[in-house]
């Protein structure tokens, strides 16, 4: 998730209270949620709605406008603009402790296409069945990702997929293979006045490193979980990837230890700052690193798919799959209201404008055929449908915080060469088929698993 100045702001404020310990921030978060989630005021007969979502700098500006006319199309309801952090693992907890406590505000939660199926087992978010979304309409991976025990829980709003940014006054040539990538960057980094980095992305203990991890774990043929509900992080193509990430990218320098503790703000910077031959990063820096305004890469870069490594034979390009999705808080007490928002938000022109404004993806596919998106998407629009159908999701189980955080922790240490790859790996793997059997999702996870887990 992006993080931008005010959310950096959020998160010092509730830092300096809680003395810089994670569990005191955890604690300051419970003590100020339910009272920040107090329900608006309301004259009589009106509908408050409170909406949380990504409303940083021109996000903020296209949410405030989108309200704006939702409200003068329904008179009688009132949409209140309710800020929380941009960082995924922070709105994470927030909500957490807000659900928990049973408060009813936000009425509309944005939601990271892993937290559904958790959001839904817990009761939190209502199912959206009853209201007859259009499912036919949207990316089939998306609706998978927002569904649990059968029922839809949230309508998918933007789609996010990972993306290769590369200098093209360096390199012209997009490169077919990991291998080619590094020597590439190596390349252009010894260049006279060449960037000191060669590739940047979102290497800090979050969210963030699981789906950089997941797209180097599908170059060398590995994944998390396989088909049958099966814990394999720790088989042999996953350790390559992990090394490859150690060894290719940091013992190399062409990744910089600083990445370590980045998410995609840093990244975006760093290459939009001119510093960086290589990007991975989301669809969203395009706009910001197209204006010449702000950024020294404006008309010199390109986005193509991450490659596969070419030493591994079952490997394949991948991008993992992320995004947001609008769901229903279920202790509301304006749920029909707070569909129509949904649906309007989530609506064929409110997702063509937010292409335009911000250059985030529809997750409808017929506007894939639009010429009206064309400018606002960097790649070919064919090629964006493409990336979108194809993109590797994450687990999908309600317990995937859980098992993200272990992943997180040990893919961590390896990168800081606490311990070896394949040590990280074992232990990851341990700890999470513990976590499976603890929680009895063997059985469930093995279902869900056919359908999505990379
Ligand atoms: C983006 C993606 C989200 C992912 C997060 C990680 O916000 O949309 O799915 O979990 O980045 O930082």
């Amino acid at each position: 998730m992006r993080r931008g100045p005010a959310s950096r702001k959020l998160k010092q404020g509730a830092l300096s209270l809680a003395a810089n310990s994670r569990s005191a921030f955890i604690l300051a978060l419970a003590l100020a949620g339910p009272l920040a989630a107090c329900a608006p005021t309301s004259n009589k007969g009106e509908t408050v709605l409170t909406f949380s979502g990504s409303a940083l700098g021109a996000e903020g500006t296209l949410v405030a406008k989108q309200l704006k006319r939702f409200m003068e199309l329904n008179p009688g309801v009132r949409v209140e603009l309710q800020r929380t952090p941009d960082d995924a693992s922070q709105r994470h907890q927030l909500y957490v402790q807000w659900l928990n406590a049973r408060v009813g505000n936000p009425s509309i939660l944005q939601l990271d296409v892993v937290w559904t199926p958790e959001f839904a087992a817990a009761g939190w978010v209502l199912p959206l069945d009853r209201y007859g979304p259009p499912r036919a309409e949207f990316f089939p991976a998306t609706i998978t990702a927002n569904t649990w025990a059968g029922k839809l829980y949230a309508l998918p709003w933007f789609a996010d997929v990972g993306l290769l940014y590369r200098r093209t006054d360096l390199v012209p040539n997009e490169p077919k293979t990991l291998e080619e990538m590094v020597t590439d960057a190596q390349a252009a980094m010894s260049r006279r006045g060449g960037p000191r980095y060669g590739i940047v992305w979102q290497g800090a203990r979050y969210e963030g490193l699981i789906t950089g991890f997941v797209e180097y774990l599908g170059a060398f043929g590995g994944r998390i979980i396989d088909d049958k509900g099966e814990v394999v992080v720790n088989r042999p193509e996953a350790v390559r990837a992990l090394e490859f990430m150690r060894d290719e990218l940091y013992k190399t320098n062409v990744a910089p230890l600083d990445v370590l503790t980045w998410h995609e703000e840093e990244a975006r910077f760093a290459f939009q700052n001119g510093n960086a031959v290589f990007m991975r990063n989301w669809p969203y820096p395009v706009a910001a690193m197209s204006d010449t305004a702000q950024s020294k890469v404006a008309g010199k870069f390109a986005v193509s798919p991450m490659p596969a490594s070419g030493a591994a034979p079952s490997g394949h390009s991948t991008a993992a799959l992320g995004g947001a999705q609008l769901a229903i808080n279920a202790y509301t007490d304006h749920p029909d209201a707070a569909y129509k928002l949904i649906a309007y938000l989530t609506a064929p022109e409110q997702m063509l404008e937010r292409a335009q404004a911000v250059g985030q993806y529809p997750t409808r596919p017929a506007l894939y055929n639009d010429a009206r998106l064309r400018s606002a998407i960097a790649i070919p629009l064919e090629n964006a449908r493409r990336a979108i159908e194809s993109a590797t999701p994450r687990p999908v189980t309600p317990i995937y915080t859980e098992l993200s955080e272990i992943l997180q922790i040990e893919l961590h240490r390896a990168l800081v060469r606490q311990v070896e790859p394949r040590e990280a790996l074992n232990s990851a793997a341990a700890r999470i088929n513990a976590l499976i059997e603890r929680t009895g999702m063997r059985k469930l996870m093995s279902g869900a698993a056919k359908e999505s887990a990379p």
